[in-house]
Order: structure tokens, then sequence, then C-alpha cells
């Protein structure tokens, strides 16, 4: 790819996808007593909420084809304060919200995200407010796996594997009920969401959690509203509220890069590749997992909506910035042994 070339898909790709709704606005003027003025009061002491709960429903641009699923306010709530609480880690320092940063879309900025004890974790952390929707695109049936590596099939299994990680937060679900049981704030978020005062079960908690990540996502974007103009159907036309320069932009993704991560950036067509980071790996992703050599070296196709909000970028957060990732397509792509057909001219990489 040729300088100015680079620097079009650069465009393209920080205006065609920037765009991040923020899952909160929670300044309301009047004042209403949603939890019983008592516990209003008690809950104002430990958390920072709305005066009434946030509707986390949405719609869909039409050129997804795709509804969003129904989302139960008051269980997103206490999925919530579930995410942003540090006691549900083993020294009480770190929260899911410590690694997945609302500002930088649910991303870390850091290569190797700190866990509990100053433990750093393996991988990059990825970025859960980047997709269109997210229990559109993960998980359920024909969904996407989690991970890197693709290792876990349900938002729940996710959760309950960050949550034991000795890496990561490093608490037995048991521990994690115990923390939930034992808070007062927790007790009128239960009652709200399960209609109980306590005894909340490891699987309410992780269907809460699990709840509330549904509700992140990324779907109204330049990019999305020119889409709708036109359809689907004309996705390869010019857009005629995009300039000149993420026009261009836009043919050189369609043309190089949306074989992998998908057209209209949705579900990536590919659940796994390899993009020739490095001739030798030491993280073998997918392949770790399934212990087959045809998978070594391959990790989850990530999507690249916010893209510019979750650098550092790759599993192992080897590249800062958006141009080295166009550089490493551009003219710096290894012959690693599986190496996608899609990024090869016969058996060489191809220099974009
Ligand atoms: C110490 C940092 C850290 C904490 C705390 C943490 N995560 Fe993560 N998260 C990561 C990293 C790193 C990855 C990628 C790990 C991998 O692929 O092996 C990840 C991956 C994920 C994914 C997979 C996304 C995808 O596209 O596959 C989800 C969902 C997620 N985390 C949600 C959570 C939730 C919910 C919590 C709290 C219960 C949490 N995380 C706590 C660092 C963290
Ligand atoms: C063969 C499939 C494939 C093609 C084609 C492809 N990519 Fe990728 N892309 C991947 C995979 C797989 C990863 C993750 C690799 C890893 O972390 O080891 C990735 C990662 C990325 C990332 C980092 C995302 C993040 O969250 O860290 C960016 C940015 C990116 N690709 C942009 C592009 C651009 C721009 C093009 C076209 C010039 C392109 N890709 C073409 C498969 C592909």
């Amino acid at each position: 790819m040729k300088k100015r070339q680079f620097s079009i898909l650069f465009y393209f790709l920080v205006l065609g996808f920037f765009s991040f709704p923020s899952c909160t606005d929670d300044k309301v003027d009047v004042v209403i007593s949603y939890y019983g003025q008592k516990d209003d009061a008690m809950l104002k002491k430990y958390v920072s909420l709305p005066n009434i709960p946030h509707d986390y429903n949405f719609k869909l641009p039409n050129h997804t084809g795709l509804f969003s699923r129904p989302i139960d306010k008051d269980i997103a709530t206490l999925g919530r304060v579930l995410f942003y609480d540090k006691n549900l880690s083993k020294d009480k320092t770190i929260s899911c919200a410590s690694c997945h940063k609302q500002e930088l879309a649910f991303s870390d900025d850091v290569s190797f995200s700190q866990g509990v004890e100053n433990r750093v974790t393996a991988r990059n952390s990825i970025a859960l407010g980047s997709v269109l929707n997210f229990a559109a695109y993960y998980g359920d049936f024909g969904g996407i796996p989690f991970f890197w590596d693709n290792r876990a099939t349900r938002v729940q299994d996710q959760s309950k594997a960050t949550l034991g990680n000795p890496l990561e937060m490093d608490m037995k679900m048991h521990e994690v009920a115990d923390v939930v049981n034992n808070h007062e704030y927790y007790k009128p978020l239960i009652r709200e969401a399960f209609h109980k005062e306590n005894s909340i079960s490891e699987t309410e908690i992780l269907d809460a959690i699990g709840t509330f990540v549904n509700s992140l996502t990324n779907y109204n974007t330049k990019f999305d509203r020119e889409l709708d103009k036109i359809g689907i159907n004309s996705i390869n036309y010019a857009f005629t509220g995009f300039t000149q320069s993420e026009n261009n932009g836009k043919k050189l993704y369609m043309s190089h890069c949306a074989s992998c991560h998908g057209q209209n950036a949705g579900r990536p067509p590919v659940l796994s590749a390899n993009n020739g980071l490095m001739l030798e790996y030491d993280d073998m992703g997918v392949g770790k997992h399934t212990n087959y050599a045809n998978d070594q070296g391959k990790f989850k196709v990530p999507t690249l909506r916010n893209i510019s909000r979750t650098a550092p970028y790759m599993h192992n957060g080897m590249f800062n910035t958006l141009n080295e990732v166009i550089d490493h397509y551009s003219s710096n792509i290894k012959n690693y042994k599986n190496l996608s057909q899609d990024l090869k001219f016969g058996n060489l990489p191809i220099k974009i």
C-alpha cells in the first residue's frame, strides 16, 4: 500500500467507525424515590447510580437486520454495580472496569492489564463496547465465542472464568456470592432485579453481569447512518455523506480487510485467523485450546468498531498506533505456517 493509501485507510478507520454512544447519561433532575427513601440514601453512600435506572434498550440500524433483545433495567443495574465493584476481587483492588474502561470502549490502554496483587494478564484486554450488539454478536447459538482463543461460549462462563482467574480477580464463585449477599447496597438492587432481599445465587450473579455487558454496544456511527441511507446491498457504492478520503478508505477496507473483519463491521465472517504478526508464536492462541497444529497462532478476529479508542492492538498489544497496524498489513506480514490465505499471494504474504 502506498503512503497516501495508508493515510486514506487510516482516516476511514478512525472516522468511519468513530462513535461511541456511552451507555450512561445519568443526570436526572427530578428526585424520585425508586428504591424507597431509606434505601436511596443508603445506596448513595456506596454507589453512583441514576435516581431511576437507566433504560438500557436501543434500536439497531436497519442494515443489520437484527432486533436487539429487551434488557431488564433492574437486572442490568445490578450487573452494572457488580461490574464496578472491587470487593469482588481477592484483594479488593480490581473490578471488571479496571481492565474494561468505559472511556476506552471498555478496553484498557496497556498491553497487559493489572490484576489482583499486582499480577498482570497474559493477553491484551478486549473492548466490550465495540460490537453492534453484544447479545446478537456473542454467545447464543451461532454466535462468536469469547476470548482471543475463542475458549468460552457463554458470557456467564466467560465472567466465571474471569472472576476465578488467578491473574485477574482470583475469587471462587461462592466467595463472590458471599460478598454480594453480605453487602447492604446489594439488597435493594437484588430486590428489584430478582424480587427477593438476599441469597442471590451464583447463577443470578453471572446472569446480572451478563445482562449489563449485553447492553454495551456501538451501533450509531456515521458509517451505520450512511449505510442505512442506501441499504446493505449497495454497501460497495460511495456514501454521499462520506468525504472522498473516507470513501477511498472504505473501498480499501472492503477489498483487503472485510473478508475477515466483516463488511458492515458486524459479526466477522471467520471466527479466527492468523494474520502473520510473527514467525514464531509463544502464545498459540486457538491452537493452545484445541491442540490442533492448524489452529496454532490463530486468534479471534476482533471487531474494528471504536478502534481508535482501544490501543494498544492485537492479542499481545504489540502495536501502539493504527499507523503501526497499517504498516504491518502493508509490508510486514510474516509468513507463519498458518498464515491465512487471504493475506497471501501464492505462497508469500501479500503487500497491500
Ligand atoms: C485484570 C484485568 C481484567 C479484569 C479484572 C476483567 N477482564 Fe475481561 N478481559 C481481560 C483480558 C486480558 C481479556 C482477554 C483474555 C483472553 O483472551 O485470554 C478479557 C476478555 C473479556 C471478554 C471477552 C470479550 C471477547 O470479545 O471475547 C469479556 C466479555 C470480558 N473480558 C468481560 C469481563 C467481565 C464481565 C469482568 C468482570 C467480571 C472482566 N472482564 C474482568 C482483562 C480483564
Ligand atoms: C485473514 C484475516 C484478516 C484480514 C484479511 C485482516 N485482518 Fe485484521 N486481524 C485479524 C486477526 C486474526 C487479528 C487479531 C490477531 C492477533 O491479535 O493475533 C486482527 C487484528 C486487527 C487489528 C487489531 C484489533 C484489536 O482490537 O487489537 C486491527 C486494527 C486490524 N486487524 C485491522 C485490519 C485492517 C485495516 C485490515 C485490512 C488492511 C485487516 N485487519 C485485514 C485478521 C485479519
